[in-house]
């Protein structure tokens, strides 16, 4: 199923959770880390999946490439500004895609053409047929943008629209770059850009909407009514700055109220996105707040009194959607101490996890029965996370955690000593820190030395209960770049150093790069 299979009143979700989401400042991700969040679009059955903007970097080109490699059902997208080296490097790293797209833009609007740019609007017309001509060398799903068309004249953006439509691009993106449109003024700017641009009807017309006044799902939508017919989100609203629409909010909107809508998202698995958001959260370590629309711990509770009588006599009464529509099972006890091997896989091949190999089929169940003997219930978010940890470990090739002992007494200073693995030798060190946690850091630092500044620290419980994992995310800074670093375990401190260790593999990787930043390349 790729996205030219559209049908008249198919909505085509665009994902760019690992291109626009991977700007917000933090949120970089690794290669690997990007191939499972595609693979998890792909599940869901995301029409175009946006994978990076290959001439940003080696790394972001080895990250388009790998996951054209990996996903065959979704068509996968690069971003190349409207210069030939940009989009050579965009057709190159999509060659391995099944189904590939070439996404090119350049501003329109006064401000940027003037200040950004310093190009005449002729100029600009002329780059952008240049570019979408050029990107029909690669391929015929050639996308283009006006990038801050929310602030640029009506007329040049309806010149513009016609002469790139003309060069062959099939997909227009209308962006609200600046997060600057209101709702009633975005849906008219689509209306009219369709009325007036005499092609319009050669070119599905799309819009990527940003939320610096939390407009991007309210726009998008607003465009949706008036014609466009692909839009462009990411999971859990990712993005520079205030981010983008939510693609959670966008599919769950025209879902629920397909009474108005006149298109579809029928064709999305919309039960998957539950776990895309704690995936894309879990990677980046950017949490999601409690009362998140659709995808927050709180969405689908209902605290007062009244709420829950009503709910329980008539679900009806105070919810719109149905939990299980967004894959929130009730959290179910799966598998316990004696549970075998073949449950254990059976159970992870329900939620969508295969093993490569009998190997990692076995390192992951012996995880298990060692969390079963500290846990007794385990359940579905526990084995994502025992997965998860597994891959994180796998990645750790440099640097590995072999033990921690803490020592944390009321009135005494907390001391940790840690042995860790660097390179096949294994060194120990001992220190103090103001809480056990710290204490762990200093004690890896005086081996490692890093010269990494912590830019985050966070813990999050997996499952309720003081027995639950905690999940830590850690993210370190050396020189520019960034990296987040996991680790996930019942005792937390031990968590933080595994997701210090993480980080720290990360961030010493040599092909490593530097996050990349659309204006800047
Ligand atoms: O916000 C924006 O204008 C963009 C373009 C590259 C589409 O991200
Ligand atoms: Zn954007």
């Amino acid at each position: 199923m790729s996205e030219t299979s559209t049908t008249a009143d198919k909505l085509i979700i665009f994902d760019t959770t690992l291109r626009d989401g991977e700007q917000s400042p933090g949120a970089s991700m690794t290669m690997d880390e990007k191939v499972r969040i595609a693979r998890a679009l792909e599940k869901m059955r995301v029409d175009v999946i946006e994978a990076g903007f290959p001439v940003a970097s080696v790394g972001d080109f080895e990250a388009v490439k790998a996951v054209a490699e990996a996903v065959k059902d979704s068509t996968i997208c690069g971003l190349a500004r409207a210069l030939d080296k940009d989009i050579d490097r965009a057709g190159e790293a999509l060659k391995p895609a099944n189904s590939g797209r070439i996404h090119t833009f350049i501003a329109t609007s006064p401000i940027h053409m003037k200040s950004k740019l310093r190009m005449s609007p002729e100029q600009v017309l002329e780059q952008a047929v240049r570019a979408v001509k050029k990107a029909r060398q690669y391929t015929d799903n050639v996308e283009f943008s006006p990038e801050d068309a929310g602030r640029s004249d009506l007329d040049f953006l309806c010149r513009v629209l016609e002469a790139v439509i003309d060069a062959g691009a099939s997909t227009v993106n209308i962006p609200d770059t600046v997060g600057y449109n209101i709702p009633s003024q975005f849906g008219a700017l689509i209306h009219n850009l369709r009325e007036r641009i005499p092609n319009s009807d050669r070119a599905i017309f799309s819009v990527h909407c940003h939320n610096d006044l939390g407009l991007a799902t309210a726009n998008s939508l607003a465009a949706v009514m008036n014609g466009a017919r692909q839009v462009e989100c990411t999971i859990n609203g990712l993005g520079e700055r205030a981010g983008n629409a939510s693609l959670e909010e966008v599919v769950m909107t025209v879902k629920t109220r397909r009474d108005i809508f006149p298109c579809s998202v029928d064709h999305l698995d919309t039960t998957q996105i539950m776990s895309c958001s704690r995936l894309v959260s879990g990677i980046t370590g950017f949490a999601v707040q409690p009362n998140k629309a659709i995808v927050g711990a709180n969405a689908f509770a209902h605290e007062s009194g009244i709420h829950q009588d009503g709910v329980l006599k008539h679900r009806e009464t105070y919810e719109i959607m149905r939990a299980e529509d967004v894959g929130l099972t009730t959290n179910r006890m799966v598998l316990g101490k004696h549970s075998g091997r073949n449950a254990f896989r059976t159970r992870l091949k329900e939620l969508g996890v295969e093993f490569k190999s009998e190997s990692e089929l076995n390192e992951a169940f012996s995880r298990f029965k060692e969390l079963a003997d500290k846990k007794h219930e385990i359940y579905d978010d526990d084995l994502q996370a025992l997965v998860t940890e597994a891959s994180v470990e796998a990645g750790n090739e440099w640097v590995k955690l072999v033990a921690l002992k803490v020592c944390s007494e009321t009135g005494e200073i907390p001391v940790a000593t840690i042995s860790i693995d660097v390179d096949g030798e294994e060194k120990e060190s001992t220190s103090e820190g103001s809480g056990p946690v710290d204490a762990a850091f200093k004690a890896i630092e005086k081996i490692m030395n890093s010269g990494t500044e912590l830019l985050l620290y966070s813990v999050n419980n997996i499952t309720t209960g003081t027995d639950s994992q905690g999940e830590v995310t850690v993210r370190l800074e050396k020189g520019g770049r960034i990296v987040n670093g996991q680790g996930a375990d019942t005792d937390i401190v031990i968590a933080s150093a595994r997701a210090y260790v993480n980080a720290l593999n990360k961030i010493m990787e040599p092909e490593a790069r530097s996050h990349p930043q659309t204006g800047d390349v």
